[in-house]
């Protein structure tokens, strides 16, 4: 499943913007996981913002 390093994530908000099925950002301006696991449609998106994500944030743990 994926996760977002909150340490990491500068709020770019590009992750929620290609996948908001499976990213959104919180009151923090930070981007969270919220659907897990990632329904199979989603994979690819989900992944996709996990690429394009300019601080490597996005993780599969
Ligand atoms: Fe943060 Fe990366 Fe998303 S910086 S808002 S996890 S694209």
């Amino acid at each position: 499943m994926y996760a977002v390093v909150e340490s990491s994530c500068i709020g770019c908000g590009s992750c929620e913007a290609v996948c908001p099925e499976v990213f959104r950002m919180n009151d923090e301006g930070l981007a969270e996981a919220y659907t897990n696991p990632v329904p199979a449609e989603k994979e690819e998106s989900a992944k996709e913002a996990a690429d394009i994500c300019p601080v490597n944030a996005i993780v599969l743990d």
